[in-house]
């Protein structure tokens, strides 16, 4: 009998153009096979079948599925029904239902994977608690609270130390702690919390700054936290790659297989294609070019990237219109109904936000901004509406959008005309629904009963759109399955409830079906990146990327999505989790 080896070479001329096209080899040449057949071992090495109790492909014209064929990471063919044995290596048993690889499309990778390099104070309900945390995570960390690399935590809150403030002397938990450099986030990242060592660098005295607060010693919030972080030294290249590295195993456990990276640097992107070669690369990064200074032109600094093998990719950037709701950040046509001196602020100009838009989308960028409030989403339709004027001088804007695919994140509160014309121009929305349920406590508050009931937190109406659904991770959990509950329901993730402590849930004329929220982390995060056909889809061609879940998704109880789990998750064709 001939040696495996020998036949490997005696095909391989064919083997390589089937490598080349990317496609399986014809069944003619494999069949019939026998355990035994050599060939076949030998075939293996490039086409499996697997077969599942159920596929959700979400192909139109084969919805359900039960085996895909994969070959060289992309899906090579679905079957309807069970395939019969022996056309290829077959992976069994049938059990588990699959639906295809989940993106987040709007994320950020480097801080989710610092967020998980730190201090867990979330729920810690007393002060004796958090510093019971911090002392655990020290002692497994002999190199944190350097002057070089500070101690990080978050999840704090002044609720759970009966009301007061925290201040600097509160971290010199014990004698490990003296001397250490500390900064905690409170848990809604609007202030740090850190050490007399951290105190040491600032100035004696600090002047009032306009936009933030210094509430106790040692605390700093909003605008008065770029004090402290001035700074701080940002993690280096190798802490980033640890950073980037655990955040993909995080994102695996949880069945995404991509995301959106909603602003990254020159530098970073750098590190990005370097690393996206190595094997611990299993999520799929369409990553947004974010300048060294923000909303300005830097083609220069940065190339656009297409991998072969579609693991990351760089041919979008992000400009930011405005800041956020929780801290009237967020620009508005008319003053806040809690805060009627103000209507937030813009982070750039009309005019220098339509010139950027338009100088990134003829160096043939995506452009993508940042708009929470309805004034900056005005200027953003504006700034795109013009662009798409000046690139497709023919009139057909519809079709020109097509093109560039202009995006707004976030896209919270947009007036009902903008509403309109948004839909006219086909202009994509990135929500996060988990933002809407995090927000609703306060959002009415701060824009009255009428802007709130048109203008905010829009999903079915934007539905035409194609929304790109994303949790903003790490602002808020990564879990699809909390996103999907919080567009299916309008209720909170963490309660089940809507702001009134009901089940109706907030605004309930704005939920989307299950089959809507999962389009907007699967198919439309696809299209929102150019990768329509290519992912968030099991059919061929597509890069083999799928989830097995323990229950067909559309027969699972919607509370349910709040404990279910993901069993396994498959990039390119290799399983990258398994669950325990
Ligand atoms: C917009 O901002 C740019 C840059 O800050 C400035 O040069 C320009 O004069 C501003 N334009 C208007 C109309 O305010
Ligand atoms: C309600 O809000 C819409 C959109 O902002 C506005 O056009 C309309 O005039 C408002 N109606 C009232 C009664 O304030
Ligand atoms: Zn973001």
């Amino acid at each position: 009998m001939p040696s495996v080896s020998s036949l490997f070479w005696a095909a391989y001329p064919l083997l390589l153009i089937a490598f080349i096209y990317q496609i399986g080899l014809p069944n003619f040449i494999v069949q019939p096979i026998t355990e035994s057949n050599t060939f076949n071992t030998v075939w293996k090495l490039f086409a499996t079948t697997h077969c599942y109790a159920s596929v959700a492909t979400l192909k139109s014209d084969l919805p359900q599925a039960q085996c895909f064929s994969v070959s060289n990471g992309k899906f090579t063919r679905v079957f309807r029904d069970e395939v019969s044995e022996g056309i290829q290596k077959l992976e069994r048993p049938r059990t588990g239902h699959v639906i295809p690889g989940l993106w987040d499309g709007h994320g950020h990778l480097v801080q989710y994977g610092e967020l998980l390099d730190s201090v867990d104070l979330f729920g810690a309900d007393s002060m004796q608690e958090v510093q019971q945390r911090l002392i655990e995570y020290k002692k497994g960390r002999p190199e944190a609270g350097t002057k070089k690399q500070w101690l990080r935590g978050v999840g704090w809150d002044q609720a759970n130390f009966n009301g007061n403030w925290p201040v600097a002397d509160d971290l010199e938990v014990d004698s490990s702690f003296k001397d250490l450099y500390v900064m905690l986030d409170r848990v809604d990242v609007h202030c740090i919390w850190v050490s007399e060592s951290v105190l040491s660098l600032l100035p004696k005295d600090i002047d009032d700054i306009p936009g933030g607060e210094i509430p106790a010693r040692g605390v700093f919030c909003d605008n008065a936290m770029d004090v402290v972080l001035e700074h701080y030294e940002k993690p280096s290249k190798e802490q980033k790659t640890t950073f980037v590295k655990n955040a993909m195993l995080e994102l695996n456990k949880l069945g995404i297989v991509g995301m959106h990276d909603a602003g990254v640097t020159p530098n970073e992107l750098r590190l990005y294609e370097e690393l996206s070669e190595t094997s611990d690369w299993n999520v799929r990064v369409n990553a947004m070019v974010e300048c060294d200074v923000r909303n300005t032109f830097c083609p220069d600094a940065v190339k656009q990237v297409v991998t072969l093998d579609g693991k990351f990719q760089v041919r979008s950037v992000k400009l930011f219109g405005d800041g956020a709701l929780g801290s009237w950040g967020s620009a508005m046509i008319e003053p806040y109904t809690d805060k009627s001196s103000s209507s937030g602020s813009l982070l750039v100009n009309a005019s220098t936000l339509s010139s950027l838009t338009l100088d990134w989308a003829k160096e043939g960028y995506q452009v993508n901004i940042h708009a929470i409030g309805d004034l900056a989403n005005r200027h953003a339709i504006d700034a795109f509406e013009a662009a798409l004027k000046e690139l497709c001088p023919d009139g057909n804007l519809r079709k020109c959008q097509d093109k560039h695919r202009f995006r707004i994140e976030h896209a919270q509160i947009i007036h009902p005309d903008d509403q309109r014309r948004m839909a006219d121009l086909g202009i994509i929305p990135s929500i996060q629904p988990t933002h809407a349920t995090s927000d609703m406590g306060y959002a009415e508050s701060r824009l009255g009963v009428n802007r709130t009931k048109t203008e905010a937190y829009r999903m079915r109406s934007l539905l035409p759109l194609r929304p790109v659904l994303g949790s903003d991770f790490p602002v808020e959990p990564p879990n699809i399955l909390e996103g999907i509950y919080a567009a299916m329901t309008r209720r909170s993730p963490r309660t089940g409830l809507d702001p009134s402590g009901g089940k109706a849930g907030w605004y309930p004329e704005e939920t989307i079906s299950l089959t809507e929220a999962l389009k907007g982390f699967t198919l439309n995060p696809a299209y929102g990146a150019h990768l329509e056909g290519k992912a968030g889809v099991i059919d061929v061609g597509a890069y083999a990327d799928w989830v097995v879940l323990d229950e067909p998704l559309e027969s699972m109880d919607i509370e349910a999505l709040l404990t279910a789990t993901v069993r396994e998750t498959w990039v390119g064709g290799k399983r990258v989790y398994k669950r325990a």
